[in-house]
């Protein structure tokens, strides 16, 4: 299926026939994002899922964020292109692992990041994404322990900026932003002096970006570290003619649309996340066809689950 005009017009017009709501993630590919009637982050997405005024709602992106808009909207058709796209990163905690550290520390405020499974969530005190993450954890009572789950870079971002030291943190990682090193983003930094970098909070550079601006190799008001959605509006803001982009390669398109006059520059340009590429035109278009694939989360799980998103989507609004 070529993503042409033909297509582009018997999606729309049968997002139309299903009452649908086509969202669509910063990762996904071009003509996705194209054609969405909403692309954005984690949360911004949650946030629209949430108060869509459609009866379906199609997500492109990864199973967890359409499973988020099934909690937030049970009573709503929830359909994902191709329900075998996962994350890295939900898979490395599961729920009996977070039972088991759970009554290791009792009283513990369990903050989990939205790449989680319902059954993670439901074992949840707050979700939280990577734009809301710092000010989700500073709302807690300084005096209550944190369990922060399952992003080990995230979790040292958010303690980095909060100076929590009663926190701990799960050794998680995804593995597309564990994959883009601190080797690249320097060799990259010494190649476009004067380049911003931006730079996802799951990578395992974001430590690197900063020693960098902390050896003065870099400046330090060029190093910012942002979720996707805080990329686009970044860009907006942003004066420079070159940015290095330190996050998964769909990015790319959604600053250029954003910023057409800066040159966006991948820090890795093979850190593409296979679980978003399988959202494919063909994909999409069976999708809105058969009605296929339809999101359940169990009522029980989801109703467990349901308070902890609704916390996240009302903090750092
Ligand atoms: P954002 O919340 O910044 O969009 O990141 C989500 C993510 O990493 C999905 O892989
Ligand atoms: Fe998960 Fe990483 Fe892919 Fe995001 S980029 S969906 S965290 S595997």
């Amino acid at each position: 299926v070529a993503p042409d005009e033909h297509w582009a017009a018997e999606i729309r017009r049968l997002a139309e026939e299903r009452d649908a709501t086509i969202l669509a993630h910063n990762y996904q590919v071009g003509p996705i994002q194209d054609i969405a009637h909403h692309v954005g982050d984690s949360l911004a997405l949650s946030r629209i899922a949430a108060s869509a005024d459609t009866e379906t709602i199609v997500f492109c992106g990864v199973h967890f964020m359409a499973e988020t808009a099934k909690i937030l909207s049970p009573d709503k058709t929830v359909l994902i292109p191709d329900a075998e796209a996962g994350c890295s990163l939900a898979d490395s905690i599961t729920e009996e692992q977070l039972r088991d550290w759970r009554s290791e520390h009792p009283g513990a405020v369990v903050v989990s990041y939205v790449n989680t499974t319902a059954a993670v969530k439901a074992l949840t005190d707050v979700c939280c994404t990577s734009s809301n993450a710092v000010d989700v954890v500073a709302s807690i009572d300084p005096d209550r322990e944190v369990l922060f789950l399952p992003d080990q870079f995230l979790g040292a971002h958010v303690r980095r900026e909060t100076g929590r030291e009663n926190m701990y943190v799960w050794a998680g990682e995804c593995h597309v932003h564990a994959g883009i090193n601190g080797k690249q983003l320097s060799d990259q930094a010494e190649a476009h002096p004067g380049a911003e970098l931006f730079v996802h909070p799951e990578c395992g550079c974001a430590t690197s970006a900063l020693y960098l601006a902390g050896e003065g190799a870099v400046e330090e008001d060029k190093v910012k570290i942002l979720s996707t959605g805080g990329m686009v509006d970044a860009a907006r803001a942003s004066g420079s003619s070159e940015v290095l982009v330190a996050t998964e390669i769909g990015m790319i398109h959604q600053l250029r649309k954003a910023a057409p006059e800066i040159d966006f520059l991948a820090v890795n340009e093979n850190a593409s996340c296979p679980y978003m590429k399988m959202i494919t035109p063909a994909a999409l278009l069976r999708c809105l066809t058969d009605g296929a694939d339809a999101v359940h989360v169990d009522p029980v799980t989801a109703e467990a689950a349901r308070g902890s998103v609704e916390r996240m989507i009302a903090i750092g609004n």
